[in-house]
């Protein structure tokens, strides 16, 4: 590549920021995520980004899930340029149902935005997707929301943010009051205040920001006792809490908190400002033989995501890719590594906002949206001809099984294809019985059958019929040693729990708990492992 050339490509990797919100349902991620969109400038208005969450109570789930579904194809990815930088935002589904694409969505994230509600504090959602951000040390800011409402105490929250969490929390932003009571917010990152003001919850208001504690017009706006209860929080900020690193924040060993209303558009601000300063650019990505890095010339890639597409006639979908390294061309051939073919692809999507239109050429970090007739699944690699696989897209467990018998014979090829291709997109995991051959569909939420059942018969054309089946978990098996007594013995004794995933692996279906407990016990030999690479 042309010096100049590679100039410009490495400057498009660096303004890169690629990123996830995580929160639990109804801490406010659609209500933040409208908000950055405001502040980039995407949208003019608030209210232009729909939530997709799943409404409790008012239709039937499932019919939520269906318009959630139209709906999470255009928030998908949403891209928008702020400060020179170009910020793609990767839907992450709150709904506990579908926290398996929020986990593989977290392959493709560079960083996260935790989001908490102020009166809830931690949540289980929570919980679960930050310990796997801690695992893989992604960085992550805090963003605490809803201050305008009466929550728990400032302390006690950065505290259960540490206890809970298992995070190490430096507040970069302190909130004057609460509630009924709040008054503004003490900006430690930029060393201002900033008044809050809740006329206009649709544009962006600007307020005043006062640089110094001491000025007398702030003293006369929110009152001499607020004065005070800020210099002591902040004596106590200082003393107790370690103070801001960005190399320690990068490394995943250091959590900057901001609090602040995302309703009101107060403290989003001062959350942007510091997120596209601080937050990384593409990082390097491990593959089965080395470790990618994004400034390489050669494109690579990973699909994460595939979403079907909502007109039944056209059985296309979009497969989202993560740019890993390279640059991704229009009408450019790409090596299918599990195929073991080259493809072209002559109208890749880019997003942007809420839209996405035809592109020339991504970079790294960017997402694109090719369109498919069934080459891709979830986990699959694609190159510029190297042989690799990247690593680290995980398939779950999972925890709801039934058998799926089919309801029209006369459509048994419909129903094979339908499943298979439901598989790919990580809908559910289907295993075949090794002693009696009978297909079971495992999900790892309930949720997911009536999708299934439904999707089936609306875009395959094809009915069919679950069975309720006593499985409590699925694992994976392997062995150190294929030739063990007591791994043989395993194979003997509990064939008739013994099931293979669709690509030929060995499960073990544990009927409850407690079995699965003295299995483990009796086969010391035997590994059970709980999640599965997808390739
Ligand atoms: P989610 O995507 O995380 O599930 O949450 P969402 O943004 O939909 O927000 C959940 C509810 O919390 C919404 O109210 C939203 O208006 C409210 N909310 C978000 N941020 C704030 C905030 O800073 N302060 C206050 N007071 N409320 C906030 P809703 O009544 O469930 O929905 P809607 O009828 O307002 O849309």
């Amino acid at each position: 590549m042309p010096k100049l050339i590679y100039m410009k490509f490495y400057q498009e990797i660096q303004r890169r920021r690629t990123f996830g919100v995580i929160s639990h349902p109804d801490a406010g991620k659609t209500t933040l995520t409208e908000k950055l969109l405001l502040y980039g400038g995407a949208i003019q208005e608030a209210g232009a980004v729909k939530s997709n969450k799943i409404k409790k109570g008012a239709t039937s789930d499932f019919m939520e899930i269906e318009r959630q579904r139209g709906i999470s194809v255009a928030t998908s990815v949403l891209a928008f340029n702020y400060q020179n930088k170009k910020i793609n935002i990767l839907d992450t589904p709150g709904h506990k149902d579908f926290a398996e694409d929020t986990f593989r969505t977290l392959t493709a994230v560079d960083s996260v935005i935790v989001l908490i509600d102020v009166a809830k504090g931690v949540e289980e959602q929570t919980k679960k997707l930050v310990e796997v951000c801690r695992m893989r040390k992604i960085p992550m800011i805090v963003f605490i929301n809803k201050l305008d409402r009466e929550g728990k105490d400032a302390f006690d929250l950065l505290d259960e943010v540490e206890t809970k969490l298992g995070l190490r929390v430096t507040p970069l932003s302190f909130p004057i009051g609460m509630g009924y009571n709040f008054k503004g917010i003490y900006n430690l990152w930029k060393q201002n205040i900033q008044i809050f003001d809740s006329t206009d919850k649709q544009k962006i208001a600007k307020t005043k920001a006062y640089q110094n504690i001491e000025e007398q017009e702030l003293h006369e706006t929110i009152g001499h006792q607020s004065i005070t209860e800020l210099r002591e929080s902040l004596e106590l900020v200082e003393g107790v809490y370690p103070p801001f690193n960005q190399k320690e924040y990068l490394e995943g060993n250091l959590q900057p908190v901001f609090f602040g209303s995302a309703l009101n558009n107060f403290g989003v601000q001062e959350l942007l400002d510091c997120f596209v300063e601080i937050a990384p650019h593409p990082q390097p990505k491990s593959t089965d033989k080395r470790v990618i890095h994004p400034d390489e010339v050669d494109f690579s890639g990973f699909v994460f995501k595939i979403h079907a597409n909502m007109d039944p006639k056209h059985r296309d979908r979009l497969a989202f890719i993560k740019i890993v390294s390279g640059t991704f061309k229009r009408n450019t051939p790409y090596f299918h590594v599990r195929l073991k073919k080259k493809l072209k692809f002559s109208s890749p999507n880019a997003f942007f906002a809420e839209k996405k239109e035809v592109v020339d050429e991504s970079f790294p970090g960017d997402i694109v949206g090719l369109h498919d007739t069934g080459n891709f699944k979830i986990g699959d690699t694609l190159t510029s001809g190297e042989q690799i696989q990247f690593k680290g897209i995980p398939s779950f467990s999972p925890e709801h099984f039934r058998f799926i018998n089919n309801a029209d014979p006369m459509k048994a090829k419909q129903l094979k294809k339908g499943i298979d291709q439901l598989m790919d997109e990580g809908v559910a995991q289907l295993f075949t019985h090794n002693l009696n051959g009978r297909k079971v569909i495992g999900t790892v939420g309930a949720l997911q059958f009536e999708v299934i059942q439904y999707r089936l018969e609306h875009e395959y054309t094809a009915k069919c019929i679950f069975e309720n089946l006593n499985v409590h978990k699925a694992c994976w098996i392997t062995s150190k040693d294929d030739q063990n007594e007591n791994y043989l013995d395993f194979l003997k004794v509990k064939q008739k729990f013994l099931a293979k995933d669709k690509q030929g692996q060995l499960v073990f279906l544990a009927d409850s708990a407690f079995s699965l407990q003295m299995t483990q016990q009796k086969y010391p030999e035997v590994i059970f492992h709980f999640t599965s690479e997808m390739n």
